[in-house]
């Protein structure tokens, strides 16, 4: 029985799997990656750097201005040269506040457009990047990385990019120029003072040090215990009737309580984590002031200090500790974007190993054109450790219906995988008309090679959509003959809207067996060399089976077609029977040839005929 503890598994290996580091910098493929998708905005990032440093310096005169104010205008007001009062010193400082004000807020307005602008086009190109990679892998990876996975990476990991883009890029560089600069200046101001002020950094940096410590692990938890959530939530939906037909509610809602629960433990961990770190941090900034204050007031006494640069020194100093706060809570969104940009650059790291070669061969008979001759050559072939495929000679020639038979698990499903290159074999070659598979190009692989399996997908769209699927460019004429061809027209005729039915607002009203006549005509519009039809026909009645075999036999006259079946109804249309047996191929002949003997397929067709009488 699966137990929470299974989820966490999951989410456990998922981080294992792409190793997100805890370390606080960004490893090598995460940089690189950061650095591909800054590149194309080097300038525009230059330019905001630059109006970050001087709105930075625009917001730094205000206190400074304060203290000028205090030290300079107000005694020039009170007592001017020669006892008149001189407005001119306020004037000069209101003035000079006014422009760093105006300077500040169109610097910082200019700074938040462009960056969101920049974030957004990063997220963009990112998510695109990963979508398209992700649909380029071969299986070996979808079986490997669940769908639940592919989700999270492109849903909650780019969110956690996006948070950092949209919030924390701002307010870190604030915090980091502005936590700098001060800290300069408090020096400059009064080194004996500045002196005083970091002698409370080292207690700030033990706190700091904890907190960094500690919400790592937070953060890395409530990362684990959210990507665990959409796993379950996507199992859940995508296997909802099997859900529903075994009662699984009740089970699956304990489940989702316990990893919502999980979640929620682990965000309350992370808000506790800062619900002490900010009032310690303030706290410590109220110690220094008040060590400031009390300093600073004995340095006026004895004359060394005038009153507007402490009034200056204190503003800076409140000015000094908010940013700190604010770094260590991008500290967090950090965390999560690095950790999700680690992900997201192992699964682009992924390589294909179905990748298409730099130098495609071309087809004897030009390009998009195959004849159909389809040879496995000393072909062996496992999905993992085990061997499934022993070894595989075999060669259907072009134009000819093999069918292949042979009990559950014989490697059957495999063989065909093989022949569309789901897979590459482990050793050995599969050759379309000479050529091997893995240097053909993409392009002429799929326009020769369609295999049809039997869970037939109809995307979101109409009906004629879905057929025209594998040649979006077919008329509605070419979509209609195909449907009539293979049995499709009546069915698609009666609905509401014929062949503009949305598939997926009325998904329902079609039937397992009408969806597999709209993938056949899907199948046989794209009018490939070889057709592979694995177990294409098994959801289809006696007699409409009856009539995609009619329409199967002229459309596969003049192609290579390999079907697998377990129903001998449909072998008999066959040039060829192949029995499968244990990965190997144990007969091979003409129906008629292997019925009147006394082997394998003797058997099943005689059990065959008993089940009919
Ligand atoms: N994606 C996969 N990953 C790992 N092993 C697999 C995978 N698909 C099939 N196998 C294994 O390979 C063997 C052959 O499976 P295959 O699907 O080719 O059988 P089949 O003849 O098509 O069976 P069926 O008639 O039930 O469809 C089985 O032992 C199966 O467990
Ligand atoms: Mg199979």
């Amino acid at each position: 029985m699966s137990t929470p503890a299974d989820w966490r598994g999951v989410a456990t290996e998922d981080d294992d799997d792409l190793s997100a580091s805890a370390s606080s910098f960004l490893r090598g493929r995460s940089r690189r990656l950061l650095g591909e998708l800054l590149r194309p905005h080097r300038r525009e990032l230059w330019v905001l750097l630059e109006v970050i440093l001087v709105q930075n310096l625009a917001w730094l005169a205000g206190p400074f201005l304060i203290g000028v104010g205090i030290d300079v205008a107000v005694p020039a007001l009170l007592d001017g040269s020669g006892g008149r009062a001189d407005p001119w010193p306020l004037v000069w400082t209101s003035a000079a506040m006014v422009a760093a004000a105006l300077a500040d807020t169109g610097l910082r307005y200019r700074f938040l457009v462009g960056s969101g602008r920049v974030g957004q086009a990063v997220l963009l190109s990112l998510r695109r990047r990963v979508f398209e990679h992700v649909q380029h892998l071969p299986l070996s990876f979808h079986e490997r990385y669940t769908s639940g996975k592919t989700i999270s990476r492109l849903t909650s990991d780019v969110e956690a990019l996006a948070e950092l883009l949209d919030e924390g890029l701002d307010g870190l560089l604030t915090a980091l120029f502005s936590v700098l600069t001060i800290g300069v200046v408090l020096l400059v101001l009064d080194p004996p003072l500045g002196l005083v002020a970091l002698l409370g950094f080292p207690l700030l940096y033990l706190v700091s040090r904890w907190f960094q410590r500690n919400s790592t692990i937070a953060y890395r938890r409530t990362r684990q215990t959210i990507a665990a959530l959409i796993v379950q939530f996507t199992e859940t939906f995508g296997g909802i009737r099997a859900v529903q037909a075994f009662r699984r509610e009740a089970r699956n809602d304990e489940l989702h309580a316990q990893l919502n629960e999980d979640n929620r433990r682990a965000h309350h961990r992370a808000f506790w984590l800062i619900a002490v770190f900010v009032p310690a941090v303030t706290m410590i900034g109220n110690l220094i002031t008040v060590a400031v204050l009390g300093y600073g007031a004995l340095r006026v006494m004895d004359g060394h200090l005038a009153v507007g640069v402490l009034v200056s020194f204190l503003l800076y100093l409140r000015r000094f500790f908010d940013p700190l706060q604010d770094i260590a809570m991008f500290y967090n969104s950090y965390q999560s974007a690095s950790a999700a940009l680690e992900k997201l650059s192992g699964v682009l790291e992924e390589r294909s190993v179905l990748a298409e070669p730099a130098d495609p061969v071309p087809l004897p008979s030009g390009p998009g054109t195959a004849a159909g001759e389809l040879v496995f050559d000393g072909v062996r072939f496992g999905y993992g450790a085990a061997t499934v495929l022993p070894h595989l000679d075999l060669t259907i020639p072009a134009g000819q219906t093999v069918a292949l038979v042979g009990v559950t698990g014989a490697g059957k499903s495999t063989l065909a995988r093989l022949a569309a290159r789901f897979y590459d074999p482990v050793a050995g070659q599969v050759r379309l008309d000479g050529v091997p598979l893995d240097r053909l190009a993409d392009a002429d692989l799929r326009r020769a090679v369609v295999m049809v399996t039997q869970e037939s997908f109809l995307f979101s769209g109409s009906i004629a959509e879905n057929i025209c699927f594998g040649r979006p460019d077919a008329g509605r004429a070419e979509v209609e003959a195909a449907a009539r061809a293979i049995g499709a027209h009546t069915f698609i005729e009666a609905l509401p809207e014929g062949y503009d039915t949305d598939v997926r607002k009325r998904g329902g009203r079609l039937s397992a067996g009408q969806r597999q006549l709209v993938s056949f005509a899907r199948a046989f519009l794209a009018a490939p060399a070889v057709l592979v039809l694995d177990e294409a026909t098994s959801s289809l009645d006696v007699p409409s089976e009856r009539l995609v075999q009619r329409a199967l036999q002229t459309l596969l006259a003049d192609r290579t077609a390999l079907i697998i079946a377990h129903r001998l109804s449909t072998v008999e249309i066959a040039d060829r029977v192949l029995v499968m047996d244990g990965g190997r191929l144990v007969e091979d002949g003409s129906p008629a040839d292997l019925v009147a003997g006394t082997g394998r397929f003797a058997d099943l067709h005689r059990a065959w005929a008993d089940s009919l009488v």
